[in-house]
């Protein structure tokens, strides 16, 4: 436990086996030596990669965020009133910006009410939990620092009767098909009859649109992708030059989503003296540093079903760009 205020509404654990990033570098190896090169995208989220993306969220040209903000804001009260008071288990939480138009709904039901965020940066949830104490009286909070697995294999019992875990931003696009079939698994196994899993998704749309939004006129994305040089040139002793490397994201229709690259510009060798690792790039080499799917309503509708979570109702955007779906297990 890191605190708890005086009322003892506010408490942070760390999950047991907490380690967000494995520092061995295992995995950077493992993607810099295999054909085609890639990344793990969770090394994009340094201090500064955090901050780039909290800046992605804003852009004009990144639909993503506000659609659902827009949709959240339509839908919360009538959330609430589907599910009555719950307890609520957000898994990436962050700064739980977009969360808050939930959060209020519920606390206008007047009871007491408990909000689980899961992060994995303990800075951002003792800010959010301290933050989210002051605005709202009902609630107590159980921040968790881990990641989605842990929280999900290691979630304390409800403290009510029935709960909902969320999952919003479309972060599920950041998953392989086999990774979301493993997500939705664990979060059919901690799920008890009725209770509910709150679900965001980025639509598939035109092409342009998509590849927009991953290459934006600001080079936002651009010095997000880049970032990644330079947090492992810091977490393994590496000297990556970003200056000769180029941010590429591009929509693969075939498999509907977006592939994020960083892509070399001229011949040169990398070395990493922590992991006694030296990888020679030729020019127009590239890496994969995320996969960003864009998906398929109904088919998100059949696959939900298939892990025993029914389709309570859905909300989308006039044009269909973004869509918020309530299960509930049967
Ligand atoms: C976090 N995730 C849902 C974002 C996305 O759109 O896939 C990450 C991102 N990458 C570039 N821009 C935003």
């Amino acid at each position: 436990m890191l605190f708890t205020n005086q009322e003892r509404k506010v408490e942070i654990q760390y999950l047991p086996n907490v380690s967000p990033i494995v520092d061995n570098g295992e995995d950077v190896v493992r993607g810099l030596t295999t054909i085609p090169k890639s990344l793990p995208p969770k090394y994009f989220y340094d201090r500064l990669g955090s901050q780039l993306f909290e800046q992605i969220c804003d852009l004009p040209e990144y639909y993503p965020t506000r659609t659902e903000m827009a949709i959240l804001n339509q839908s919360a009260t009538e959330i609430t009133n589907i599910t009555g008071i719950c307890e609520l288990v957000e898994l990436g939480s962050g700064s739980s910006s977009k969360t808050r138009l939930l959060l209020s709904a519920y606390e206008k039901l007047g009871q007491p009410w408990q909000y689980v965020p899961i992060d994995v940066s303990s800075e951002i949830l003792q800010q959010t939990a301290l933050q989210l104490q002051g605005e709202y009286e009902n609630l107590s909070i159980l921040g968790l620092v881990g990641t989605y697995e842990q929280a999900l294999l290691h979630l304390p019992p409800s403290s009510l009767s029935s709960r909902m875990i969320i999952f919003l931003g479309s972060s599920l696009g950041n998953f392989t098909q086999e990774e979301c079939d493993r997500l939705f698994n664990e979060v059919r196994d901690i799920l008890q009859p009725k209770d509910y899993f709150l679900l965001g998704i980025d639509l598939q749309k035109p092409k342009n649109i998509i590849e927009l939004a991953y290459n934006d006129s600001q080079n936002i994305t651009a010095d997000f992708n880049l970032n990644m040089l330079s947090h492992l040139n810091w977490r393994f002793e590496g000297n990556f030059n970003p200056d000769l490397w180029q941010h590429q994201a591009i929509y693969n229709e075939k498999l509907a989503q977006i592939e994020m690259y960083l892509k070399c510009q001229e011949a040169h060798q990398v070395f990493f003296k922590k992991l006694d690792l030296k990888i020679n790039f030729s020019n127009y080499d590239t890496i994969l540093t995320e996969i960003s799917r864009k998906f398929n309503l109904t088919s998100m509708e059949n696959f939900l079903q298939s892990h025993e979570l029914n389709i309570v109702k859905y909300w989308t955007d006039p044009q269909q760009y973004f869509a918020l779906i309530l299960t509930q297990m049967q």
